[in-house]
């Protein structure tokens, strides 16, 4: 409380000094900032909108600064009348202070706001489990101690959650978690096996994609020599989990956590060699598959490690991928001479699609030129007439190719635009 009468108090002077000033030279400026831009917290990708008004709007323009350089107008942040709007905050282009301007075009005196951070949450793409204490595998004995470390990058407090072979791990006299490390002491052969993560914040679910596989040998006990390795087919191709034990008189297999070994069928083969092949796939045979080392003693434990399977998908490119958003079945109109910038949005899928623009001519759009792309953008300086016609956003992964596009009119005449502020104005749905 102290310190916002502080600041405003701050802000009321500073108003005053410039008004006293102002008003020695040129007249009679009397405003201040109300409301002064507020620092909010924010999820990464979600959208927000910094306000800024003041106490008397004659004269008045605004404009905003970020650490002193002038915010320019795009698709995805903007100016609307004095606030200004993120559709989708980027946690890397967006920190920093804020600060909205207030000039008054007729007495030239122009006063900024308080500044205003956003504190945006976040959580990175993959994560992945290091081994962290002993440095080196080789040095993994039973009997020691094994510290894994959880590398997830995120905002804030991540909490983490630690998986054997898929199953939660609890904390014990011989487990404990500190943050994002997971140590386990007096190492056994049971302890074998696929550690991975998991690390959750206000910003999301994020899980390990590169896990560690504890190997400890011992006589007798049947030891791993190749992996199962996780993998991502699309639905009705064929899987292939190899898994090779030395000291094995067999290999058995599971699906998710069931105790119900894997047998011959009309979709599932398990070959004498250890390979698991999984045919026609279906969603319904997403999960974790488990490969079981069976030795010819009974009473050593059991050697098992995992490997999840994953169906690729892509989901359609939609009106909503653009952003600016554009409307099916009706023309992006752009005068002539403007410019015309529009995202695409990735849109949900695995593996992450790659994304690019093809013009009308159907090649594909590069990132230099007259018209050229910049990430995902679509950039057109000094829209010529010769411009119209359809631009086509397409993804792509392995699960397929989606396309969208995006039918530009490049008008001669004037013509009245939907969206307000901005250079936006240029994107205008309907002709009057
Ligand atoms: C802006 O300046 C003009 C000319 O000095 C003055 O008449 C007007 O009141 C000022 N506007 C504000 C909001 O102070
Ligand atoms: C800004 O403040 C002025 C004067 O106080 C008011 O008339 C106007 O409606 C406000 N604008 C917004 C967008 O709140
Ligand atoms: C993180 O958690 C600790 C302990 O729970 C707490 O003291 C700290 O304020 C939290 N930090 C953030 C940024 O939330
Ligand atoms: C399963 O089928 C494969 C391939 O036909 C064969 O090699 C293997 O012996 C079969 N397994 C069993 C247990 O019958
Ligand atoms: C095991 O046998 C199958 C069928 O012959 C083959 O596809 C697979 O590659 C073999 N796996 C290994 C690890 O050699
Ligand atoms: C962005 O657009 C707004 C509203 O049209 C305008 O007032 C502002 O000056 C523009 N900013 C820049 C840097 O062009």
């Amino acid at each position: 409380m102290g310190k916002m009468y502080r600041t405003f108090l701050v802000g009321f002077l500073q108003t005053m000094v410039i008004v006293w000033l102002a008003g020695r030279t040129l007249g009679q400026d009397s405003f201040y900032f109300n409301p002064h831009p507020k620092g909010q917290t924010v999820i990464n990708g979600h959208s927000v909108i910094l306000r800024c008004n003041v106490s008397n709007t004659n004269h008045i323009v605004f404009c905003w600064t970020l650490d002193s350089h002038p915010v320019l107008n795009g698709t995805r942040r903007f100016q609307v009348g004095s606030n200004l709007y993120i559709t989708r905050v980027d946690r890397r282009k967006d920190s920093g202070e804020f600060k909205c301007i207030a000039t008054n075009v007729t007495s030239g005196i122009s006063l900024a706001s308080q500044g205003a951070q956003l504190d945006i949450q976040w959580i990175s793409d993959v994560a992945e489990v290091q081994l962290h204490n002993p440095p080196r595998e080789k040095d993994l004995v039973p009997g020691r101690e094994l510290v894994l470390r959880c590398k997830a990058d995120g905002s804030s407090n991540i909490s983490y959650e630690w998986f054997h072979n898929g199953n939660k791990i609890s904390r014990s006299n011989r487990v404990s978690i500190r943050h994002r490390r997971l140590h386990i002491h007096k190492l056994t052969l049971e302890d074998n096996g696929i550690y991975s993560c998991r690390g959750v914040n206000e910003a999301g679910v994020l899980e390990s994609t590169n896990n560690f596989a504890l190997r400890l040998k011992s006589k007798q006990v049947p030891c791993i020599l190749k992996l199962p390795q996780d993998v991502t087919v699309r639905k009705d191709d064929t899987a292939v989990f190899d898994c090779v034990y030395e000291n094995a008189v067999s290999v058995q297999w599971y699906y998710h956590n069931k105790e119900a070994i894997l047998h011959n069928s009309s979709r599932f083969i398990v070959y004498p060699n250890g390979s698991l092949v999984v045919s026609r796939v279906r969603a319904s045979d997403e999960g974790i598959y488990r490969c079981v080392g069976i030795s010819a003693s009974k009473d050593v434990p059991q050697q098992a490690y995992v490997a999840h399977l994953k169906v690729a998908f892509l989901r359609d490119i939609t009106e909503d991928s653009f952003e600016p958003p554009v409307k099916s079945g009706e023309k992006t109109v752009v005068p002539q001479n403007g410019v015309f910038e529009i995202a695409c949005k990735h849109p949900v899928g695995h593996p992450k699609p790659r994304i690019w623009w093809e013009g009308p001519d159907g090649k594909v759009i590069s990132d230099a030129g007259h018209v050229r792309v910049d990430g995902t953008r679509l950039i057109i300086h000094a829209v010529a007439l010769s411009d119209s016609g359809f631009y086509t956003c397409t993804a792509e992964n392995i699960a397929g190719q989606k396309r969208y596009s995006v039918d530009l009119y490049v008008s001669g005449k004037l013509i009245k635009c939907a969206l307000l502020g901005s250079s936006l104005s240029v994107h205008c749905y309907n002709l009057v």
